[in-house]
């Protein structure tokens, strides 16, 4: 099968590079930097791709590569740390930016080139470095710059090796998907063929292969990661599955009912169901706990703590499913990359997790690539499409200390918002939108008192993975009857915001 390899060097988008190549329906594979040549030498690896990456390439201790890699005679696209590696590596100069560039930036092309084929002269991509290339090395050149950095795109068609000082892969690189589809397919010569049902194929027999004949309990939230998870599973190993969904208190309004009552309908699903109701253990264990990282990890140790509890029922239960995607592995640190946050079901794991093994069989992929198996598995629409909704629930969305008081503000702040979403077809234009409270209290007036109460703030992104986000423009007329209806209608808010933030360099969550 052909493949490209994504070579890591410590960057947040490191799966995201491997995702856009899927994306060219050509299968790929992250590996770490210290990956031996021999692992990239097969005839079936088309071409290497290397990372962006938090380091300084002149630094002695950063992230370097054997220099026979680019004497393998495949295709390299080094990315931001990457293009910087490939430039020294092969005797050019890099050095600190006199101006650091961070954003979204406009590059202009210098010349004609396979990798450029399709994109226009002038258009927007990422920046984000505080290093550049000043001295191309010998036998490349310059294909496209920005205003601050000449060297933004450069080549050496003969060895075909390529490189841009911006992230082609996110999504604010309008024609990024263009350039690594011009590698892949043009650069590279892969054919394209990959296709996500060969993903299910393989996901089926490799859980088989792990679990053997235990019995595994899935963590089911009822949102699209977990279900998927379990409709897997449920493929693979049958009546062995129990899900177990907990109720920890800190769900959307109405949605513990809701879940319960499409998996306990025994008429349309089959698995082995048990809902837990956890709500005064979480919140117990959560009282006076202020600080974002430790909330989580509380969180994420209770789910275990209960999971493990209602294994005990289960003879020779001793695998734990769930649904852990790519972008809760990537932002919890995995490998070299830094943590933002550690998402409940990885960083905020405990160590000892009580089960024998984890599986987790979305591990790799991006939220449309999981909703996209949903589909394949036959997953109703309306479950599939559902906007995400955090494993530690309300409990990132209140900012500082949960308490039952806080719980229900922000419940029925949100129930609000997501009303008027529907009625005025929001919902759709939207990937996720919620409310959150903030810790922050204001003075306001009410009739002819003064109030001294929360600020509620209503948070509308558009995204494909959730790596990178933007906000809705919401129309001003649905913000000012958003706002006045929670005021009116939530005791203790007075204030309403409206979070207009894209991602980076805020985070979609406030925690
Ligand atoms: P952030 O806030 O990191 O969120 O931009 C990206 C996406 O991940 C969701 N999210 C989580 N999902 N467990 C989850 O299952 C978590 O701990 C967690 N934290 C954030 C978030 O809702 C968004 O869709």
């Amino acid at each position: 099968m052909e493949k490209i390899i994504v070579l890591d060097f410590g960057g947040q988008y490191n799966q995201l590079i491997a995702r856009r190549v899927r994306q060219c329906k050509v299968y790929s594979e992250v590996l770490p930097f210290t990956a031996p040549l021999s692992k990239l030498e097969g005839d079936e690896i088309k071409g290497i791709i290397f990372t962006g990456g938090p380091n300084s390439v002149y630094d002695p201790s950063s992230p370097h590569v054997d220099p026979k890699i680019f004497s393998l005679g495949k295709p390299i696209l080094g990315i931001c740390y990457g293009a910087q590696l490939m430039a020294y590596t092969l005797g050019g100069k890099v050095e600190p930016t006199v101006k650091s560039e961070y954003g979204n930036i406009e590059i202009a092309l210098k010349g004609a080139s396979p990798f450029l084929e399709g994109v226009p002269e002038k258009s927007q991509v990422f920046m984000s470095h505080n290093d550049r290339v000043t001295l191309l090395p010998e036998g490349f050149r310059l294909t496209g710059s920005s205003e601050d950095c000449e060297n933004a795109i450069f080549e050496n068609q003969a060895k075909r090796l390529y490189a841009t000082q911006f992230h082609p892969e996110v999504e604010h690189s309008v024609y990024g998907q263009k350039m690594i589809e011009n590698f892949v397919l043009r650069i590279c010569g892969c054919r394209g063929e990959w296709k996500a049902s060969s993903f299910i194929d393989s996901q089926i027999q490799k859980i088989r292969e792990q679990v053997g004949d235990k019995k595994v309990l899935c963590a089911l939230s009822g949102g699209v990661d977990s279900s998927v998870t379990a409709t897997l599973l449920d493929r693979a190993i049958g009546s062995n599955l129990t899900c177990v969904f907990v109720d920890h208190g800190l769900l959307r309004k109405g949605e513990a009912d809701q879940v319960k009552s499409i998996f306990g309908n025994k008429d349309k699903y089959h698995l082995n169901f048990i809902p837990v109701d956890a709500s005064s253990l979480f919140l117990e264990r959560l009282k006076g706990v202020t600080e974002p990282e430790q909330k989580r990890k509380i969180i994420g140790k209770s789910f275990i703590d209960v999971f493990k509890e209602a294994s005990k029922s289960i003879p020779h239960c001793e695998f734990l499913a769930q649904g852990t995607i790519y972008p809760d592995r990537i932002e919890s640190g995995l490998g070299i990359s830094a943590t933002i946050k550690s998402h409940h079901n990885v960083g905020g794991l405990p160590k000892d997790i009580g089960f024998e093994g984890i599986v987790e069989p979305l591990k790799d992929l991006f939220k449309d690539e999981v909703r996209e198996v949903g589909l394949m598995l036959g997953l109703p629409e309306d479950l599939i499409f559902r906007q995400p909704f955090p494993g530690p629930g309300l409990g990132i969305r209140i900012i500082g200390e949960v308490t039952p008081e806080k719980v229900e503000i922000v419940q029925n702040a949100d129930a609000i918002f997501r009303e008027e979403m529907k009625n005025s077809g929001y919902d759709k234009k939207s990937s996720q939108f919620f409310a959150a409270l903030s810790n922050m209290r204001s003075v306001g007036v009410m009739g002819d008192s003064r109030t001294y109460d929360y600020a509620i703030v209503i948070r509308a992104v558009s995204t494909d993975d959730f790596m990178t986000a933007k906000p809705v423009d919401l129309p001003y007329s649905l913000l000012t009857r958003i706002a006045d209806r929670i005021v009116n209608e939530v005791d203790g808010v007075n204030r309403v915001l409206y979070d207009f933030t894209s991602k980076p360099p805020a985070t979609i969550e406030w925690e």
